[in-house]
């Protein structure tokens, strides 16, 4: 049984990890030594069933400790990863690092892990001596779990995603900053909305002025309650954003595609041309977009449907009919869910190689955790 360091375990993504590795007996396979960055010396949390050989919290920055560990399983985030994974490998550490932290996703020596849809990119990997392994962006991982079909059989000519992503993917206090915000313009209008003949005008001014003048927003920077925000991550200073980047290279990476490879991985051919144009709205936990697809062919519709619902085990087609669409391609749907629902597939008028699709994630389930959890059973063996 390999000794596993688990770093960040109690944060948003972390518990999820750890949760998903309760609920599916991971913890039977390793011995979990768990660290933390603030309160080294302190009790190891305790989960029934699982026997921890060390009961006491490790230092995250002890590089000593953490070089005896042949497996070391991060979600703590990307300032962490900076300031001690270059250390850990100039004191000669030699162990598999699962990372959860987008700092080194596109570093070649890297692969981004989602076996569902790149097991042979991680076999080979692993036969070639990779040891850094990176779970993807939330977005790219959700979509390619859903129509992941399409691209592994190299139907995609280009793609966009116009995206809806949920505020947990600020973390756990932009959640709290967007409730509040509801709660916040519901009072300000609470009376007024108790009384039916009151004008609604007069309400939607004063949910505005609060908007503008009366709301926290000091995660977010704008108000995102009755609002919505076209920009996710930095500022690449292109007129792209850092998110929407992230799409285009990690899909490509992920499928062996393209560029930054890593060693023993053969290049699948060029780039799949995917770009997207990322948004933030009230959801608060599921990720969802609408994609455009310009396929190689003319596939009728219900085969489009075969190859996506055969891509993954986990993706789920939705018909493209407006019960089941409103019913089952939510973020209330979808949430705390594993499937992932892909529905409003249709030809478009542009052509008969153009198609529709509209795909929702748990991004803190395959968007975050889920790959991590079985990348460290592949490690494990
Ligand atoms: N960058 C994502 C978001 C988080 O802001 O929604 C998931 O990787």
């Amino acid at each position: 049984v390999s000794s596993v360091g688990l770093i960040g375990w109690r944060g948003m993504v972390g518990s999820v990890l750890v949760r998903r590795m309760l609920d599916e007996g991971d913890f039977a396979h390793i011995n979990p030594v768990f660290f933390s960055t603030s309160n080294a010396g302190g009790p190891a949390p305790t989960f029934d069933g699982v026997e921890a050989e060390e009961t006491s919290l490790q230092d995250a920055y002890d590089i000593e400790t953490l070089k005896k560990l042949p497996i070391i399983v991060t979600a703590q985030g990307g300032d962490y990863t900076k300031a001690v994974y270059p250390r850990l490998r100039e004191a000669g550490w030699d162990g598999i690092w699962i990372d959860a932290a987008s700092t080194l996703r596109m570093e070649a020596s890297s692969i981004i892990t989602l076996d569902p849809i790149n097991r042979d990119v991680i076999d080979a990997g692993l036969a070639a001596g990779v040891k850094e392994f990176v779970g993807g962006n939330c977005t790219v991982s959700c979509m390619l779990m859903g129509l992941g079909g399409l691209f592994k059989q190299n139907l995609v000519e280009w793609g966009t995603a116009m995206t809806y992503q949920a505020a947990s993917g600020g973390g756990a206090k932009h959640m709290r900053e967007l409730l509040n915000q509801f709660g916040d313009l519901h009072s300000a209008v609470g009376t007024e909305l108790a009384d039916p003949a009151s004008a609604i005008l007069d309400i939607d001014h004063k949910v505005l002025q609060t908007q503008r003048e009366g709301l926290d927003a000091a995660q977010f920077g704008v108000p995102l309650a009755g609002s919505l925000i076209p920009w996710i991550d930095a500022d690449l200073g292109n007129g792209v954003a850092k998110e929407e980047w992230k799409a285009g290279v990690e899909t490509n990476k992920i499928l062996g595609r393209g560029e930054n490879l890593a060693p023993g991985v053969d290049r699948r051919g060029d780039a799949v041309p995917f770009d997207s144009l990322c948004v933030r709205v009230g959801a608060l936990r599921s990720h969802s977009q609408a994609l455009t697809l310009k396929l190689r062919e003319d596939i009728p519709v219900s085969e489009i449907e075969d190859i996506v619902a055969g891509g993954t085990d986990w993706a789920q087609v939705v018909p493209n009919e407006k019960e089941a669409t409103m019913e089952r391609l939510t973020p209330v749907a979808a949430t705390g869910s594993l499937d992932i629902p892909v529905g409003r597939i249709r030809k478009l008028e542009m052509g008969p190689e153009y198609i529709s699709a509209f795909t929702v994630g748990d991004q803190l389930l395959w968007g975050a955790a889920e790959p991590l959890r079985r990348m460290l059973l592949i490690a494990v063996g």
